[in-house]
């Protein structure tokens, strides 16, 4: 997967909408699930790994690069931290994906962990790394 090639203001307008459509997608999967629909959940679950995981490179790919060409490494820290949070992020979406194939018992909390987690990660990059970025365009 490659990094978008869109220019940045426009895709942290895309990413910010991923971050508002994201947590319904979640909420799907996890209806869909306790409908008992479970061929019906596991599509939405991959898409929410695909998103996910596309957004994530443009967020290292491009803002990061970004970031350290624009600051350097030192002022970069910050934002550097919270991009620290993306592994736990794609763990937690492979377990959701695995959980499915061993019968779906943990996929409910496994996705539900996932939605909270992403709620706090999202609110820090909306609140300092977004702006920070849009700031030295
Ligand atoms: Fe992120
Ligand atoms: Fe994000």
């Amino acid at each position: 997967m490659k990094p978008r090639e869109i220019p940045i203001k426009e895709l942290i307008e895309k990413l910010k909408e991923e971050h508002s459509s994201l947590p319904g997608l979640i909420d799907d999967a996890i209806i869909t699930y306790k409908t008992g629909n479970l061929s019906g959940a596991f599509p939405v679950i991959a898409e929410v790994r695909e998103t996910l995981s596309q957004h994530i490179i443009d967020e290292e790919a491009t803002l990061l690069k970004f970031l350290l060409e624009k600051l350097g490494k030192e002022a970069s820290e910050p934002y550097i931290k919270i991009l620290q949070d993306h592994p736990k992020i794609m763990k937690l979406v492979e377990q959701s994906v695995e959980s499915t194939y061993t019968g779906w018992t943990e996929t409910e909390n496994d996705l539900n962990t996932l939605k909270e987690f992403l709620a706090e990660h999202n609110k820090q990059e909306e609140a300092e790394l977004y702006p920070k970025v849009i700031s030295l365009l």
